[in-house]
């Protein structure tokens, strides 16, 4: 960041805090207001803007009422905390914020009392929000959601390391806070689709990497880490650029408009934290929106694959699968385990069996959702009116750590797939992180 860039930033921050006054509606447009894609959706402007943030992800708790907080979120290196009462009660909720105060939280993450939230609460990516889509949100908030009683709870982080004082200069330091900007020349689709992905859809909060301070370390499209994949909780959130391979490179937009609203294509499935990104916020999207999402993420350019070879289908080793020659290492357990539903050519059955053969998730250069997703098993996406019936079982008790790295290695290197092999001991690491009988590893993003 420019140093002109940050006394901006510093100057437009002091300009909000210190606004008291309403301030003017802007103009609609598009890119910016959500008026028309909530009636194309059938819901209110209000309560659609809450599914594109996805708010009752992480201010909801499956016992509590909606919104009323409560989810407890780590703060690396620092402690826990919880999500609080976003509800219009009074006491415990946000019931006595004015519109000015709300939008002061959402964007630079300064509370009523002026105690600064962690980054936990994305508002970096808030930030960008529309002053319309602002003021139906709080409108939203305010009226139409059940004011609820459920007290917050108090953050779990010793005195000596709590540094919300600090989380000013954090601000200085990794985020911006000024509103989206149409950038000119580009289509409104365009617009539409960089306003959603790198605001109110928080995207980049999962998909790209994050430097010291915890910052991403990129928010828009000219940064070559913006949504290059990124590591959490155990997952990989892998990359969502033009990588050829591992990345979006070869899905096509409807490709990526349709696993946004289904939870898959044929490419692959959701799984992982994913999951409740589909299921709470972008299944309830405008067909135009879910366009608009894949036109932009299909204008990012490679990031470490620019010259790799594009992936090249290959029969090998369905041909010695189908012979029973298991002189490939892995070639065994995944024949015995997996081939029912994967299949020996490694296709799948579409769309509900995902293919392992050309996936990019499979060939992500980091295997952590692999190794999670084998020993784990997956959420279940929501597809019309209930839950997908087909789910990926899990292989905690039945396969050893070795098993379960050789059978991931096959399936890295088999059917055209090229990604590095799997070790045990990289699956030991996740075997011990998620052992479901210990509960002192608390999720840094995992959503409900
Ligand atoms: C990724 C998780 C996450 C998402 C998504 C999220 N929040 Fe938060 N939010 C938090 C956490 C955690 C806190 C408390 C932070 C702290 O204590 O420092 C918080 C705090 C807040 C506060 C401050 C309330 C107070 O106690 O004064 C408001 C207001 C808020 N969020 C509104 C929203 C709205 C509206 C949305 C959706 C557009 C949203 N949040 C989405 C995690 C999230
Ligand atoms: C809470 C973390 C989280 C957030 C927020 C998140 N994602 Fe993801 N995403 C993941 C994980 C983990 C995966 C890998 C598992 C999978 O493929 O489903 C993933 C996978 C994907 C994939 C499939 C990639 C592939 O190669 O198969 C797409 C497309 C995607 N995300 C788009 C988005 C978009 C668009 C947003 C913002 C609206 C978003 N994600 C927000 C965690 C997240
Ligand atoms: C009963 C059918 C079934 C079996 C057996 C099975 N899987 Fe899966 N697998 C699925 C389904 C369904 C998904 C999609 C995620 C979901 O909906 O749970 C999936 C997803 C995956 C994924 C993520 C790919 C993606 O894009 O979703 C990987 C990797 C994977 N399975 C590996 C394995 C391995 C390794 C084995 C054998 C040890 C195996 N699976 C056995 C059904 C199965």
């Amino acid at each position: 960041m420019s140093l002109y860039k940050l006394s901006l930033s510093l100057v437009v921050a002091g300009l909000v805090a210190g606004c008291n006054s309403d301030t003017v509606t802007t103009e609609s447009t598009f890119a910016t207001d959500s008026a028309a894609q909530a009636q194309a959706a059938g819901i209110s402007h209000g309560e659609y803007v809450a599914r594109l943030g996805n708010c009752v992800a992480c201010h909801s708790t499956p016992e509590g009422e909606p919104l009323a907080g409560g989810l407890k979120m780590a703060v690396p290196m620092l402690g826990n905390i919880y999500a609080t009462n976003i509800t219009p009660d009074p006491q415990n909720g946000i019931g006595e914020y004015s519109f000015d105060e709300f939008d002061r939280v959402m964007r630079t993450g300064v509370a009523r009392d002026g105690h600064r939230l962690y980054p936990a609460m994305p508002y970096p990516s808030y930030a960008k929000m529309s002053e319309q889509d602002m003021r139906a949100l709080y409108d939203f908030l305010m009226n139409d959601v059940q004011a609820s009683a459920q007290p917050n709870l108090p953050e779990e982080i010793e005195g000596i390391r709590d540094v919300r004082w600090a989380m000013g200069i954090w601000n200085v330091l990794a985020a911006e806070d000024d509103a989206y900007e149409p950038v000119a020349g580009q289509s409104d689709g365009w617009n539409r689709g960089a306003y959603l992905v790198q605001g109110l859809g928080h995207c980049g909060a999962c998909h790209t990497p994050r430097g010291l301070l915890m910052q991403e370390k990129g928010t828009e499209d000219g940064d070559s880490d913006f949504l290059s994949g990124a590591p959490l909780d155990h997952w990989s959130a892998s990359s969502l650029n033009g990588d050829i391979n591992s990345g979006l490179g070869r899905w096509s937009e409807a490709d990526v408009a349709e696993f946004l609203q289904t939870g898959h294509n044929k490419f692959g499935t959701a799984f992982g934290t994913m999951v409740e990104v589909i299921n709470n916020s972008t299944r309830h999207m405008s067909d135009t929106d879910l366009a608009a999402m894949a036109e932009y993420m299909k204008s990012l350019p490679a990031n470490v694959e620019a010259n790799a070879t594009p992936y090249v289908a290959s029969t090998a080793e369905a041909d010695q699968l189908t012979a029973l020659d298991f002189s490939k290492t892995g070639s065994s357990t995944y024949y015995e385990y997996c081939s029912n539903c994967h299949v020996t050519s490694g296709v799948g059955y579409y769309p509900y069996q995902p293919p392992l053969a050309s996936n990019p998730v499979v060939m992500d250069p980091d295997p952590s959702s692999l190794i999670n997703i084998t020993l784990n098993g997956s959420l279940r996406v929501f597809t019309g009116q209930g839950p997908d019936v087909n789910d990926m079982p899990y292989f905690r008790q039945l396969l050893s750590d070795q098993q379960i790295a050789d059978t991931l290695t096959f399936i890295r290197s088999s059917w055209g797939n090229t990604a590095a092999p799997v070790t045990a001991a990289q699956v030991t690491e996740i075997r011990d992180a998620t052992d479901p009988t210990r509960n002192d590893d608390i999720f840094v993003l995992r959503m409900k």
